[in-house]
This record gives structure tokens, C-alpha cells and sequence, in this order.
């Protein structure tokens, strides 16, 4: 059987990208030129050419710079739409998308307007592209936690948009205990938690440890180095906690694709699933990260298949949505064995 095709059709939803790092050079450029934003490189080419990072600081700096083109409601209306276009393309049907408002609000644009034009371009997607969409807000973990809990009270007159919180930014000597006040007050507002647990941190496995055991989260982003510790591996296995790995993200970080942790994590009955991250960046979409996984670790179908169903197992969409797009998944692939 020929799985680019297979795996490109496949029905899949990605639970793990940041909104801000699906910000294409040439959609830069554009607004850059509306808002009278300066931009260090001159041509989209050359913007692409400087992306050289190698772990997660040097990402990051790339990262919050690119953001400086987007200031009003329309720019990421349009950041949105764009993301949503290439997602449909692409057969993604669900999307739990996480945006970053202190990196906004620290430049003067406001809450409102970050999550108006955001949410704007979520109902025209479902409308337009059938591709139904959450968002998470992500607080950064290299800000204090007053300033997290002032954006959690921020979003309190939007928690029809929200549907839950995350943790990213970096990691050192940020522990996920600096949020535990934060992280409470969300769940008693009824939001469901995650974090990152990036790759390779110093202290991953404790941080990983207060994720699932102090805080309680619902999901773990990357948490790869969880395979390290078979009592965290049991934890995670009875609570059901998925695992949004990012293969290409974690090439650029940690110069490896993580192919055989992700086997490994299947053997172990694990929940991983595969994502994008901050695929313009990455130059890589969700596709693009099954393609380079499959080429790298020679995955059978019936571990693609599990990786693919278990982006639906680990979403928080109610039972009964997450049963439809299971089923939706189970018809495609009997299809396709049957050709
Ligand atoms: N912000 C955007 N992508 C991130 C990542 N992979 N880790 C931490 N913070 C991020
Ligand atoms: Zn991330």
C-alpha cells in the first residue's frame, strides 16, 4: 500500500499547534506592509533562510520577533483563516489550537481584539471548510504567574470561546509548580489543563511528575522523556493522558524526529499522537510530520492508524463527537484497504 496518499486523505485532528507559529513569510509581509512594520529580511526567501535554530531559546526569539505584524482584529482573522484553509487541505477535521496573549498584550494589543479575530475565523471555518476548531489559551511560562492569573481574568468574559489552558514558552528553571495557583483557578472555571513538558529539559521527569501528579493536566504536550521512568509511564497509561508529540518541532530542538520513542510509546499502550507545533516555522504542516515519521521509522498501517485515532481519543470533545470522527476514520480506512 502506498501511504503518502493514505496518510494524506487520512481523517486526523491535531491538537497541538500555536497559532502564532502558523504565521507564513509571505502573510508577514503582507501585513507588515498594511501596518507599517519593519522587517528585518526583504524577501519572504530570505526571512525563511534566518530560521536557524537549533534548541528552544533561539526558536523562541525567532518566534515572538515574527509576531510584531500582527495588531488588529483583522490580522488574525487572517492568521486564522490561513491556518484553517491549509488544515482542511490537509484532512485535519479538528483542530484544539493554542494561542499565546501575553506575547500580544505585551506589545499593546489588547485580549479582546487577539481572541475576537481568532474566534471570528473559527466560526467561518466551521461554516466554509467543515473544519470545527477549540482554542487553549497558553500562558508563557518565562512571565510571572501574577501575570498568567491577570490573562486567566482576562478570558473570563470569553469562556464560550475557551475551552481550556496550557503552558509554553521556556522551560528552565520555569517549573510547572510556578502555575499551580493559575492552573487551579482554571479548573474551577471549568477549562480543561495542559502543558508543555518540552524535550530534553533540565529536571523533565520531576516536571513531568508535577504535571500529572500536582497539577493534574488532562494532556501532556511533547512529554517525551516520560519513557525514562516506568512509574510515570504507569501513571499516564491509568489516567488515559494523551500525548501531543511534535516529530519535525522536535527535529529543529533536540535534532531528532523522536521515531522510535514514538514506537516505543505505542508498545508501551501510551497515547501518543502527532502534531505540528509551529508548522510555518518548521516548514513542515501535520502531513509533512506523518510523511517524515513514516520515512524515518517505517510505521506499519495499523500504527499510523492508532496515532491518527488517538488525536480524537486525546481531544476534549464531548463522546459522542469524538465516536463520529472515530467512525468517520474507521470508514476511510476499510475503504482504502478494500482498493
Ligand atoms: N511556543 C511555541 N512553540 C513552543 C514549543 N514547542 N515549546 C514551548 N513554547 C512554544
Ligand atoms: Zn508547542
Amino acid at each position: 500500500m502506498e501511504l503518502r496518499p493514505f496518510l494524506e486523505k487520512l481523517p486526523k485532528a491535531e491538537l497541538h499547534v500555536h497559532i502564532e507559529g502558523t504565521l507564513e513569510p509571505e502573510l508577514s509581509f503582507a501585513l507588515a506592509q498594511k501596518n507599517n512594520v519593519s522587517l528585518q529580511a526583504k524577501t519572504p526567501q530570505e526571512m525563511i533562510a534566518a530560521y536557524n535554530f537549533h534548541d528552544l531559546p533561539s526558536f523562541l526569539d525567532i518566534y515572538y520577533a515574527g509576531m510584531s505584524v500582527l495588531k488588529d482584529e483583522s490580522d488574525f482573522y487572517q492568521l486564522t483563516m490561513h491556518y484553517l484553509r491549509k488544515a482542511a487541505t490537509q484532512n485535519i477535521v479538528y483542530v484544539e489550537l493554542f494561542f499565546d496573549p501575553q506575547a500580544h498584550t505585551s506589545r499593546g494589543v489588547s485580549f479582546d481584539t487577539v481572541i475576537n479575530g481568532i474566534h471570528r475565523a473559527r466560526s467561518d471555518a466551521a461554516a466554509e471548510l467543515s473544519v470545527q476548531t477549540n482554542l487553549i489559551l497558553c500562558f508563557l511560562r518565562d512571565m510571572s504567574a501574577e501575570s498568567a492569573m491577570e490573562h486567566l481574568m482576562m478570558a473570563q468574559p470569553h469562556l464560550d470561546k475557551i475551552i481550556g489552558v496550557g503552558l509554553d514558552s521556556d522551560e528552565k528553571n520555569n517549573p510547572p509548580a510556578k502555575f499551580s495557583a493559575v492552573f487551579e483557578k482554571a479548573r474551577s472555571m471549568g477549562l480543561k489543563l495542559t502543558m508543555h513538558c518540552d524535550v530534553n529539559q533540565d529536571n523533565t521527569l520531576e516536571h513531568i511528575r508535577q504535571v500529572i501528579e500536582d497539577i493534574g493536566v488532562d494532556r501532556i504536550d511533547h512529554g517525551v522523556n516520560i519513557l525514562e521512568s516506568e512509574a510515570l509511564c504507569n501513571l499516564a497509561r491509568e489516567k488515559k493522558l494523551g500525548l501531543t508529540v511534535c516529530p519535525v518541532s522536535n527535529r529543529f530542538v533536540v535534532q531528532s524526529l523522536t521515531s522510535a520513542e514514538i514506537k516505543k510509546m505505542l508498545q508501551y499502550g501510551l497515547m501518543p499522537c502527532i502534531n505540528s507545533d509551529d508548522p510555518s516555522y518548521f516548514r513542515a504542516y501535520l502531513n509533512e510530520n506523518f510523511i517524515a515519521l513514516q520515512e524515518e521509522g517505517d510505521f506499519t498501517v495499523k500504527e499510523l492508524v492508532t496515532l491518527a485515532e488517538n488525536s480524537f481519543k486525546a481531544s476534549w470533545l464531548p463522546d459522542a463527537q469524538k465516536q463520529a470522527y472515530l467512525a468517520d476514520l474507521q470508514d476511510y480506512v476499510s475503504e482504502y484497504q478494500e482498493i
